[in-house]
């Protein structure tokens, strides 16, 4: 049988300030193809990607007045691993699933950080790891 969850496509970490934290990969890792920080006010956030062979570091800064991620960096003040992210084929389909196997599903779809639709799942069925899914970007 296949699995619903497809690739690792990111892992996301929650920093004071994407403009510091892409420092080290670039001068310590020597990454030179790391995406311009975009904001998402929808969600309170701006992110840019770090791209690797393999998938891709997301690292994202607080946006706004209530951002969902302002409480994660009070606990955790120069930033930390926030979720990693799997592609699903179909959201819907996945959201489904998820709420069927007895997970909790935060929210209803909405569109992430690369224009497709994403749900997360609650740490507390994931060993503590907050868990995006994401319908695969046609690439
Ligand atoms: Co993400």
């Amino acid at each position: 049988m296949k699995n619903i969850i497809g690739r690792l496509n990111h892992v996301g970490i929650a920093v004071p300030s994407i403009k510091a934290a892409v420092i080290p990969y670039r001068k310590i890792f020597g990454i030179k193809d790391i995406t311009r920080p975009r904001t998402l006010p929808a969600q309170g956030v701006r992110f840019c990607f770090v791209n690797l062979p393999t998938g891709q570091i997301e690292l994202i800064e607080p946006y706004g007045d209530n951002s969902p991620i302002e409480n994660f960096l009070k606990k955790h003040p120069k930033g930390a691993q926030h979720h990693m992210c799997f592609e699903v084929e179909d959201i819907y389909a996945a959201k489904a699933h998820m709420e069927k196997k007895g997970a909790k599903v935060l929210g209803e779809p909405r569109i992430g950080a690369h224009g497709t639709k994403v749900i997360f799942l609650h740490p507390k069925d994931f060993t503590g790891t907050l868990i995006e899914l994401m319908e695969t970007p046609e690439h």
